[in-house]
């Protein structure tokens, strides 16, 4: 990896929250109280830190596994831990193709928010959220963007050459967590 690369992605982290990139307008309300309000709130700072920890995850295992186009992704190592997640009902998460030639097709922008959330992203903006009832009960849905972070992923991905945002990050998180 290039150590400017991975500055620049620090970097560009950093910009991100500085411009305030995590502070929404309804859940950062002080007069905004109500139960749904601060379910809402608690949602967003999970799928803050779930994002920040997967991100950093994802580029510190490519950096120091990833040799080749034969070596194994570091989604794929992460697999077991995705699907613990999802069994335990803790979170689900799920890279999201946005250049429409994914390596596995599955990754493709699956339904109404992730396409929204997609171009949306691919219009520039850094994420996108939404409350959401799926079979009977509310989450919250995220969607962060996905930069080219390392010149590594071009190894298995030659299709990111030159591009900046190559995809997404969906994140599903319960609303309310009261009686689990
Ligand atoms: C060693 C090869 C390899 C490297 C390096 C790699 N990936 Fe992947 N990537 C994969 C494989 C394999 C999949 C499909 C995993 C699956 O769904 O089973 C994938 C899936 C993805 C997806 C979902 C869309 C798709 O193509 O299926 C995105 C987005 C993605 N990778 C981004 C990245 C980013 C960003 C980097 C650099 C930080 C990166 N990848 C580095 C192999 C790689």
């Amino acid at each position: 990896m290039s150590i400017w690369n991975f500055r620049m992605f620090v970097a560009g982290s950093a910009a991100l929250s500085a411009l305030g990139f995590w502070h929404y307008a309804a859940g950062n309300d002080p007069q905004a109280t109500s139960e749904k309000d601060r379910n809402i709130r608690s949602a967003r700072r999970e799928t803050k830190m779930l994002d920040t920890l997967y991100k950093t995850a994802i580029v510190s295992v490519t950096q120091t596994y990833v040799e080749n186009d034969s070596s194994t992704a570091a989604i794929t190592t992460f697999q077991p831990v995705l699907k613990a997640m999802k069994a335990g009902n803790w979170h689900e998460v799920r890279l999201v193709d946005g250049l429409g030639d994914p390596i596995n097709p599955e990754n493709s922008p699956k339904d109404a928010f992730e396409k929204q959330a997609m171009k949306d992203m691919l219009a520039g903006k850094e994420m996108v959220d939404s409350v959401e009832t799926i079979g009977g009960k509310e989450f919250l849905r995220t969607m962060t963007i996905l930069p080219m972070a390392l010149e590594k992923c071009v190894l298995c991905h030659e299709n990111y050459r030159g591009k900046k945002i190559v995809g997404g990050v969906s994140y599903q998180v319960p609303l309310n967590r009261d009686g689990e």
